[in-house]
């Protein structure tokens, strides 16, 4: 499996952890106050990051050169933001928002640079999968 699979899916299973973790602590607290936070890190942070390794383990030529990596850490950086800050706003830190949005804009421009890993054939002569 080639080794930006890897990170999506070592990251990704850390962000699982965690998103059940507080859906536990929301179970158990009967406090339902950081449903947004634990729909997203298990979502973009576990599903999203589980479905781009897959992706690449499917697809090892895409996953040769500098994109891929780049692909990965603002991603991964963007969710990894993105969670922590959504979770304190939803805790009544209102002074998040601003970081609220730099973690989305990372995220989302993570998702945009898989647009265009997924739309670009890969470079010619690069190892291709039997089809
Ligand atoms: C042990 C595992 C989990 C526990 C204990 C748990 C617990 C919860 C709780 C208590 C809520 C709030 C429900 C409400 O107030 O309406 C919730 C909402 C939600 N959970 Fe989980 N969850 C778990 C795993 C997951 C996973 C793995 C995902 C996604 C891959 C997920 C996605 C969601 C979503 C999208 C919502 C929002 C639903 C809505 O707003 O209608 N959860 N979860």
């Amino acid at each position: 499996m080639p080794k930006v699979s890897h990170l999506f899916f070592r990251a990704g299973i850390l962000f699982l952890i965690v998103g059940i973790g507080l859906g536990l602590i929301m179970s158990i607290s009967q406090q339902h106050d950081v449903i947004g936070a634990h729909a997203h890190i298990n979502l973009l942070g576990w599903v999203t990051s589980a479905l781009f390794g897959g992706y690449y383990a499917l697809n090892p030529a895409k996953a040769e050169g500098m994109l891929p990596r780049v692909h990965f850490w603002l991603y991964t950086a963007g969710v990894a933001i993105m969670s922590v800050s959504l979770y304190l706003l939803l805790k009544g830190n209102t002074g998040m928002e601003p970081l609220v949005a730099v973690g989305s804009l990372l995220t989302a421009a993570g998702v945009l640079i898989a647009a265009y890993v997924i739309f670009t054939p890969a470079a010619a002569g690069r190892m291709q999968p039997a089809e």
